[in-house]
């Protein structure tokens, strides 16, 4: 297996780049499995796969697919949707935040014409006592988006981002950002020798010291990881430090460990759901097919062996 691994996750990402299929893609319905791990095309489908995962005690984020745009008019239009979104979340009255992406809402055309669109955003979500967060894309983006997080943050306290455990940064980065809201993660990007830890080991050790100093801190932390080991380290290292439940939150994806989640929902943690809808779904299901080939099984089966489908 360890030697097919690799030709697959390179055979997944060239499959997710392909413009031809995406382009299919979005008159198909949801194929190959993935509305296991995708809710649906539209907000409807999306809100109702929330209100299921309310009833079993997970709180979600929803993020609405989207690659990366390049014209002002369908960053306009991305804003719109997201701001449809936080009005079906608050009509609908379910416990979800949302998460975006920059680069869909403008990041490559202008920064000034991309902080407009975060400012309609967040201040819709803050009429509706709601939370955005933004993202974190790759290492190119990732101080465009920390300024444009810190001017947001003069303006809204309702505003959060992600901070990546591979890059060499990330510790100053927490350093930094004490007292905001932060998700920390590996990070999921391809990025060089030059940014970023290489080495598993490396990435996990240094996972774990952002987590503990934005704990220690007493800023709010959401865990967002699939990794059991990493998860029980920060459970432990929460009780030895009396760290209370709602000073943070694991997040995983939608559809991964569900087992997991609601063991952990159990045990009286806050669980969040990321939760990605909308019709650009395959580029996004083909992501997570190269990151990790088990999951091809499943796909192709259309069920998550051993998993509760909620
Ligand atoms: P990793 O992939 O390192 O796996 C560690 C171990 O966990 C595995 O060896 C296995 O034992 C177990 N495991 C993992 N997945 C499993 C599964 N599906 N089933 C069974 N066992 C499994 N990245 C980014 O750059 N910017 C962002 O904004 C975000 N946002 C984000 C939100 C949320 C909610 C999540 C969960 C993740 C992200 N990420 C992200 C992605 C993140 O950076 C990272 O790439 C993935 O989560 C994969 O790393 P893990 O920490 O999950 O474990």
């Amino acid at each position: 297996m360890m030697g097919l691994e690799q030709p697959m996750k390179q055979f997944f990402m060239y499959l997710s780049k392909s413009k031809s299929m995406n382009k299919a893609a979005k008159r198909w319905g949801l194929k190959f499995g993935a509305s296991q791990v995708v809710a649906g095309k539209n907000i409807e489908s999306a809100i109702k796969v929330v209100k299921r995962l309310n009833e079993k005690g997970l709180v979600c984020t929803l993020d609405h697919l989207g690659e990366f745009v390049d014209s002002k008019e369908e960053a306009l239009e991305a804003t719109q949707y997201c701001i449809k979104t936080l009005d079906a979340i608050a009509e609908s009255g379910v416990k979800c935040n949302l998460s975006v992406k920059m680069t869909q809402l403008g990041l490559d055309i202008s920064d000034e014409f991309c902080l407009e669109n975060m400012r309609r955003i967040v201040q819709t979500a803050k009429d509706y006592d709601n939370f955005v967060r933004i993202d974190m894309e790759d290492f190119f983006h990732c101080q465009l988006t920390l300024d444009i997080l810190a001017i947001l943050r003069q303006e809204f306290d309702n505003v959060g981002t992600v901070i990546q455990a591979y890059l060499f940064r990330a510790d100053q980065d927490i350093e930094n950002l004490k007292g905001v809201s932060l998700r920390l993660v590996k990070g999921a990007y391809k990025e060089s020798p030059k940014v970023a830890f290489q080495e598993k080991q490396q990435v996990d050790d240094n996972y774990l010291n952002i987590i503990k100093k934005h704990l220690l801190s007493g800023s709010y932390t959401a865990i967002a990881t699939h990794d059991h080991e990493m998860i029980a380290e920060v459970k432990k290292f929460a009780e030895a430090n009396q760290i209370l439940k709602t000073q943070f939150e694991f997040q995983m994806l939608y559809g991964f460990r569900t087992n997991l989640q609601l063991e952990l929902v159990g045990g009286g943690y806050t669980i969040r759901v990321y939760v990605p809808f909308g019709q650009d779904w395959y580029g996004y299901f083909m992501r997570r097919l190269a990151e990790r080939p088990q999951n091809v099984s499943f796909a192709l089966r259309g069920l998550i062996s051993k998993e509760k489908s909620y």
